[in-house]
């Protein structure tokens, strides 16, 4: 490591802690249960990886301002996903170019040979993006790197061999998402190729092999192509083996701006086939992860522990549309909260859910559960439970009898809100941000976000998340997901249930939760 880096790397850790006495991680907005860099800009999650005990998140990271620019990985590792520990910069830009997006993988085997197999590698895929050869007009100027570590992602080496797969003189080939596919016992690499992604193997993580397109004539192309991740999944945790495609966009989403579309079908170790009855289902509309604006380039981890099973899932909660813009200094942008995907049989075809991980029941400090009742016309839920807190998880299973609109309101005492519906007869959920609080930094951000109502919306449960600086809703066991962002002078405290005509709380609770962060 170059003296200046050291500099750097002891720089940064005592410039965090010096402001950590300053106020570090309880600035206005600041989320306090979603995971944010100690400053700086912040952008796709990156290297998810599980080794040892520890989940790793790397992500998109410039050290030297709050807006994009050269990129880093930075890093951090959790027990748990929920809390987390700060880690200095894993990569730093070199000779090649600077470090865009990619994963990791532990190479248990150590078929790069990296390490030995008593102690196997952990091995980063990462886009470089030489600015020099872009500004020169060039078009080749993205190409993949490998880094490996052998003390659990502490400390990280450039392979001498890099770039290991260079771009086909096309301006976008990035965002590599490696997996290991056992049936041919080789790696395989989904790599974003400016309208489609293509996929190459390798036995050794170094040499790779073009084996497939997918895409040019499926799904949602209102932008470029960005950060697959190609994951094998079961139904309803049965042994019916699918493959899930997901791939995000920078603009076109249901909502406008960057989203995430996913596609459902085989992977034969050579190509992805889409299931029989996508064509008709992805001709009449892209299937998206979430329809809220601020869910973008999210990947799942690699590994996990033994048994385990789940397929867990984080994005970046935010949106290219006005990322830079949003009103925060210190640092810019928050990832999702972690969640687990599944593939869900219903009676509109698989579908790709998301529910927040168990895990973060963790948070909870104080439960108020909310007694069965009819609500006539509105129910000031927060009141009810008696609490005043900004941080809350809320659950809610409705039935919705004859109501045709029925809201929950998010507010303060400066009547800054958002509001979510369920409106019937308009056969939509709808998340209405045009007054919750500093919304004219940018002129798309105020807005209403929908979603199609599935099935009758007579019977609908609701697990939401509030922070400071965002809400999360699922709906009917994340059948439906609305993640935005929203900038109220003070905290949400006070939730609101309403409808036009009376409805039943079956069931529901809600949760004070604690900061990740003190
Ligand atoms: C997605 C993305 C990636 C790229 C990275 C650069 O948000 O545009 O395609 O690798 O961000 O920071």
């Amino acid at each position: 490591m170059s003296a200046f880096r050291s500099l750097l790397i002891v720089c940064l850790g005592a410039c965090a802690r010096f402001a950590l006495a300053d106020g570090l991680y309880h600035e206005q907005y600041r989320p306090q249960f979603h995971f944010t860099p100690p400053q700086q800009w912040m952008n796709d999650p990156n290297g998810l990886v599980y080794d040892h005990g520890e989940y790793h998140l790397f992500y998109q990271y410039h050290p030297y301002s709050n807006k994009w620019g050269p990129m880093h990985w930075g890093h951090a590792v959790s027990k748990d996903m929920v809390n987390w520990d700060n880690l200095p910069i894993a990569l730093f830009p070199d000779r090649h170019g600077t470090i865009f997006s990619g994963s990791a993988v532990v190479d248990a085997a150590n078929t790069s040979g990296f390490g030995t197999k008593a102690k196997p590698p952990m091995v980063a895929m990462f886009t470089y993006q030489d600015h020099l050869s872009e500004n020169l007009g060039h078009t080749g100027f993205q190409s993949q790197g490998l880094a490996y570590s052998l003390d659990q992602g502490r400390n990280w080496v450039k392979y001498h061999g890099n770039p290991v797969l260079t771009s086909p003189a096309v301006r976008d080939f990035r965002d590599p998402k490696v997996f290991w596919h056992a049936l041919s016992r080789r790696w395989i690499v989904a790599l974003a190729v400016a309208d489609h992604i293509a996929f190459y193997s390798s036995t050794d993580l170094k040499h790779w092999v073009h084996e497939s397109d997918f895409g040019q004539q499926w799904g949602s192309h209102g932008g470029v192509w960005e950060c697959p991740d190609l994951i094998a999944m079961n139904v309803d945790g049965s042994a019916h083996g699918k493959y899930v495609l997901l791939v995000s966009i920078g603009k076109g989403g249901p909502n406008g701006g960057s989203a995430t579309q996913y596609f459902i079908g085989s992977f034969d170790g050579h190509r992805f086939t889409l299931d029989a009855d996508m064509d008709a289902r992805l001709k009449a509309s892209s299937l998206w992860l979430d329809y809220g604006t601020d869910n973008y380039a999210g990947s799942t981890w690699s590994g996990g522990p033994l048994q385990d099973g789940r397929v867990n899932f984080i994005g970046w909660m935010s949106n290219w549309d006005y990322a830079t813009s949003v009103p925060t200094e210190r640092w810019r942008s928050a990832m999702t909260l972690p969640r687990e995907l599944k593939l869900t049989r219903t009676a509109r075809g698989l579908e790709l859910h998301s529910v927040p991980l168990m895990e973060l029941a963790a948070l909870r400090k104080d439960t108020k559960p909310l007694a069965a009742q009819t609500i006539a016309q509105s129910l000031n839920l927060t009141q009810l439970a008696g609490t005043r807190s900004g941080l809350l998880e809320i659950n809610l299973d409705l039935e919705t009898l004859g109501a045709d609109a029925v809201s929950l309101k998010f507010g303060n005492s400066r009547d800054e809100h958002v509001l979510f519906r369920l409106n019937k007869t308009g056969r939509r959920y709808e998340v209405d941000r045009t007054a919750s609080g500093s919304v004219d930094f940018n002129t798309v951000f105020a807005g209403v976000q929908t979603a199609p109502l599935r099935g009758s919306g007579e019977h609908v449960t609701l697990k939401i998340f509030i922070d400071q600086s965002s809400i999360e809703i699922f709906v009917n066991e994340g059948e439906t997901v609305f993640t935005t962002l929203a900038f109220p002078a003070v905290p949400y405290d006070t939730v609101t249930l309403a409808a036009d005509q009376p409805i039943r709380l079956n069931a529901g609770s809600i949760h004070e939760l604690k900061s990740i962060w003190n």
